[in-house]
């Protein structure tokens, strides 16, 4: 990732998490399940759910904003913003287009970008792009979900996984790019495996095929991974941070196992934050990177996966000053 080619890094990371935390004692009011269940099964403690007034856009505009306070860029100069998200109710104008009126934006190129869990990789490649290409100079990228909305909260397989969030990053043009480039592929026979169910005018919630899709998890996705980091002209040791998505920790760990990571800094923000589909890569290494736990200028590998049934991955520095 060195040379003179132009390409992007990474300037700033922010966050959002509404106030509301809830716990697993408190699901196991709703359903038949408990604590001991949700912890040795997923890793699960807390989640944070969003109030009637959180909204997917909301969030993304408070995670868009801190990202850019982080890399000390104003919101008039981003020229870009890429929302991605699967529980938006904007359709248009996009969610990307109210973050750029929100935070005051001086009239960027604007877009939704929708391929569920993975959304923020593709989103980011995306932007990465045509920073490449010359469209952009200063993107504004950001994964914000409320999937507490599309949560049927009488089915105790999914209601103990999702929460609501967002995170974002401010990408720049640069002529020693440390964004990319992105690896992207699908699972044509998991296409049904991660979903959100139900006809115009119903209830739509969020449901999968878990023990199909853990199946892939444990056995294939390292494979994928592992090509960012040879995309990248790195290898597996040049990594210092792994940021999985969030689905669920038997998935990451095994995962770190396998790409060789246990040593390094391997982010398991689902154990307080839950599943939060786009929102969780973004979110767990924001956090991260606020509370000082990881260090500046790192080569981070970032890998997404779930509904479509799609996956992306890409190494990412995170920026280069604390
Ligand atoms: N509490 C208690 N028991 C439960 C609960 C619960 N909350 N949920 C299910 N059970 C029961 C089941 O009914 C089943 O009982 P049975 O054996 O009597 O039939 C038993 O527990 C085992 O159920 P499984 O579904 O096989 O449980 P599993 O160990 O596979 O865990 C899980 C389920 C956590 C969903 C797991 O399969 C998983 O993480 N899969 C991958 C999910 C994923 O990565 N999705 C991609 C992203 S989707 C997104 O990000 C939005």
């Amino acid at each position: 990732m060195t040379g003179d080619r132009r390409g992007s890094q990474l300037l700033g990371l922010g966050h959002f998490q509404p106030e509301r935390i809830m716990t697993n004692e408190e699901l196991s009011l709703l359903v038949d399940t408990n604590d001991e269940w949700i912890t040795s099964r997923t890793g699960i403690r807390t989640r944070h759910i969003a109030s009637e007034t959180d909204t997917v856009t909301s969030m993304a505009i408070e995670a868009g904003r801190m990202a850019l306070a982080d890399a000390g860029v104003a919101a008039t100069d981003v020229d870009l913003v890429i929302v991605t998200s699967v529980t938006s109710h904007d359709r248009s104008p996009s969610s990307a287009g109210r973050v750029a009126v929100g935070l005051g934006m001086a009239g960027p190129g604007i877009f939704d970008l929708s391929a569920a869990c993975p959304g923020f990789e593709y989103a980011l490649g995306v932007a990465d792009m045509a920073i490449r290409a010359g469209s952009a100079t200063t993107a504004l990228v950001i994964g914000s979900e409320k999937l507490s909305e599309f949560t049927d909260y009488t089915d105790r397989s999914t209601c103990i996984l999702t929460a609501d969030g967002a995170g974002a990053f401010v990408l720049g043009a640069t002529d020693r790019p440390t964004v990319g480039p992105t690896v992207w592929g699908s699972v044509p026979h998991l296409l049904d495996g991660v979903r959100i169910d139900g006809a115009p005018g119903e209830p739509r919630y969020f449901a999968q095929e878990g023990r199909s899709v853990f199946r892939w998890a444990i056995t294939e996705a390292a494979g994928h991974a592992e090509r960012a980091v040879t995309a990248a002209g790195l290898t597996l040791a040049d990594i210092e941070i792994l940021v999985s998505h969030q689905a669920n920790l038997r998935i990451i760990e095994p995962l770190a196992e396998a790409l060789h990571l246990t040593d390094k800094i391997v982010i398991t923000d689902i154990v307080e934050s839950g599943n939060t589909s786009a929102a969780s890569v973004p979110l767990g290494l924001s956090k991260a990177w606020h509370r000082g736990d990881i260090p500046a200028d790192a080569p981070a590998l970032l890998f997404g996966f779930g509904g479509g049934f799609a996956y992306a991955g890409l190494v990412v520095h995170t920026p280069a000053r604390a």
